[in-house]
């Protein structure tokens, strides 16, 4: 039977998602706005997860509906086949949103959805006590303009965690929006990738997993690892092909640069856990002294938007001398987030394609500068 599947996104990044979930071969990709709806199976469901690096979580669409009553809403929300994914020791939570709608006390609308569900749970398992003592289901409400979707959280935390991260340090880059900056340029694993802001090392770490296949979910677990009908088999050997799907022979060169040792002693540690620490070069190094190595790289970053009080004539500056050094080699490319409005004039240059971003509530731009594409020869060489 095909199962209703979502991956949310973060605004700005559906299409980049909509890519992976058609190169995972999924059915009957939709795309609207903050989701990528698809259809599959239970495997299905363990692959989005080990496999889509920009998506937020995964869910099941139980359904969807009109509702302008609570009546409506519990009505609807009971006649939904619950008891397909939830077992009688089901450990069931109700999350909500409302945006728009005449039914917009969340609080209400998650109480009312819980009722319905366990008045649908005790019919089919013919009881009048849920212990709640199994695995976990997360059941998201959420309303637009009156209608009503109803979801089960298949991911647990968010999928921007992979399980590299040693520990937070300021402002980093969500994987998710790393990987997306990434998957937006022409960078490609034969060719040179600098971070001269890289902190904790999101970016750099981002592409020599693509690089090398290394599923971003490998090291982490998820909610519906322990669920009955998906079976811990299953997981177990979708994470055996992952595993084996990694190439470790693929070296891609890549640089890391940041001002701050703490961070660069950071990002060191996290590739270590990511298993890329081979492949990419970290230096404690000011941007202002960044060069440029080999030809035809790709400059992929998230510098400091001078935000913070007093940050700003530095960050500036920084945006100035960026420019400048990027302009000493032509070959490259370069692709910059930032919330800085005046980018483009202190960098020196208009740019080729701009694309707007949320880096968590912050709204962005992606500046994308493409150089010419590396010649020919280059590729016939590596084949
Ligand atoms: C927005 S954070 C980058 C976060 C990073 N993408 C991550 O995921 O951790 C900006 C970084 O720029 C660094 N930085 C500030 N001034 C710098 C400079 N002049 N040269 C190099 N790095 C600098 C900060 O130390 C900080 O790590």
């Amino acid at each position: 039977m095909s199962i209703d599947l979502i991956a949310t996104t973060t605004f700005g990044l559906e299409a980049v998602v909509k890519r992976e979930c058609q190169a995972l071969g999924f059915q009957n990709i939709k795309t609207s706005d903050g989701k990528v709806e698809f259809t599959g199976d239970e495997s299905d469901i363990v692959k989005a997860n080990l496999w889509l690096r920009c998506a937020g979580r995964v869910w099941v669409k139980m359904g969807t509906f009109t509702a302008v009553t609570f009546t409506e809403l519990f009505d609807q929300t009971k006649a939904l086949p619950w008891g397909d994914w939830i077992p009688e020791d089901g450990k069931f939570t109700v999350v909500g949103k409302s945006v728009k709608s005449t039914l917009f006390s969340v609080p209400d609308c998650q109480a009312i959805v819980k009722k319905a569900v366990v008045e649908k749970l005790k019919d089919k398992y013919k009881t009048d006590w849920f212990d709640e003592t199994g695995a976990s289901y997360t059941i998201q409400v959420s309303i637009l303009k009156d209608v009503v979707t109803l979801a089960i959280d298949t991911s647990g935390s968010g999928l921007h965690m992979r399980g590299y991260r040693a520990s937070a340090m300021d402002a980093p880059l969500k994987e998710s929006l790393a990987s997306a900056m990434i998957q937006l340029s022409y960078w490609r694993k034969d060719r040179i990738l600098l971070d001269p802001f890289c902190g904790s090392g999101t970016i750099p770490i981002e592409a020599a997993m693509l690089a090398r296949n290394i599923a971003p979910g490998l090291n982490r677990k998820f909610a519906s690892e322990e669920w009955e009908r998906i079976g811990k088999e299953r997981w177990k050997q979708a994470r055996k092909e992952a595993y084996q799907a990694i190439d470790y022979d693929v070296m891609p060169e890549i640089y890391g640069s940041d001002i701050d040792p703490a961070a660069i002693e950071l990002a060191k540690a996290n590739a270590e856990l990511a298993g890329v620490d081979d492949c990419i070069t970290f230096e404690v190094k000011p941007s202002q002294e960044a060069t440029l190595p080999g030809k035809y790289g790709v400059l992929i970053s998230n510098p400091p938007y001078g935000e913070r009080i007093g940050e700003l004539k530095e960050v500036e500056n920084m945006y100035r001398a960026l420019g400048a050094t990027m302009k000493t080699d032509t070959t490259w490319s370069a692709y910059v987030i930032t919330s800085m409005e005046y980018f483009e004039s202190l960098y020196g240059r208009k740019a080729d394609r701009k694309r707007k971003l949320f880096n968590g509530r912050i709204k962005t731009d992606y500046y994308q500068y493409e150089g010419p594409r590396p010649p020919r020869k280059e590729k016939k060489d590596e084949e």
